[in-house]
């Protein structure tokens, strides 16, 4: 009779409510595992062995798009990150081929930013056919605030507590940290500052 009641009154509604939200789908799937974070019109789309999203807690998760394929590529979001895009103006951050996307905690990021580990198509020395534009990893570290329409390519590394201006294109490694990067190619334009929410 417990059990009835207890099934009847609170699994079942719960269950309703995460899958009305979308979010069941989610969370029975263990290519994403998801903290205890709000994530809402995002879409997930991940292929090969060992890929996963990880996103961890206390995270504001608006339309984000991930793509991920090849065996073991990963996006992994740290925690009370923010992401402000829609279903219209996604953010999208796509890994592949054992690549990462990691973003370190407290980090935010507005609408429309791509993110790509890839170029998609190989580029090769003709003389022996050498790949030279292979993937690689894409790192945030803590508390970078990404401003709108950023484009951030294979290999970026941004240190913590910096701004990227936006409509910027990152391309290289920016190992200071409290620094503001703008423009195409992005490139230090202040240091010695920090920013809040
Ligand atoms: C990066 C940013 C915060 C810098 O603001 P700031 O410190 O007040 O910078 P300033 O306005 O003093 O600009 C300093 C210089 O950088 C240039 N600059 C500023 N932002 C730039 C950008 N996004 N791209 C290229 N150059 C930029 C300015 O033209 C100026 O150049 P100058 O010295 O040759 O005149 C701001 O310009 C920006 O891009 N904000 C993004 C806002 C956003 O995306 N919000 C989303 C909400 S989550």
């Amino acid at each position: 009779m417990q059990i009835k009641l207890f099934l009847k009154r609170i699994l079942y509604p719960l269950l309703n409510i995460l899958d009305n939200k979308g979010l069941l789908k989610l969370l029975m799937h263990h290519s994403v595992v998801l903290g205890l974070s709000r994530i809402k019109g995002c879409r997930f789309s991940v292929s090969g062995n060992g890929s996963r999203i990880i996103i961890g807690d206390g995270c504001v998760i608006k339309g984000l798009n991930c793509l991920l394929f090849g065996d073991d590529s990963q996006v992994i979001i740290g925690n009370n990150v923010h992401i402000n895009a829609s279903k219209h103006f996604p953010t999208v951050m796509n890994a592949v081929n054992g690549t990462k996307i990691i973003i370190g905690d407290e980090c935010l990021f507005s609408n429309s930013i791509e993110l790509h580990t890839t170029d998609y198509h190989p580029i090769y020395e003709i003389g022996d056919g050498k790949a030279i534009n292979n993937a690689k990893d894409i790192v945030l570290d803590s508390h970078v605030w990404v401003g709108f329409r950023t484009i951030i390519l294979k290999g970026s590394h941004i240190s913590s507590d910096s701004v990227i201006g936006a409509g910027s294109l990152v391309a290289s490694s920016f190992e200071e940290k409290n620094i503001i990067v703008c423009g195409i190619p992005a490139k230090i334009i202040k240091s010695g500052i920090n920013w809040h929410l």
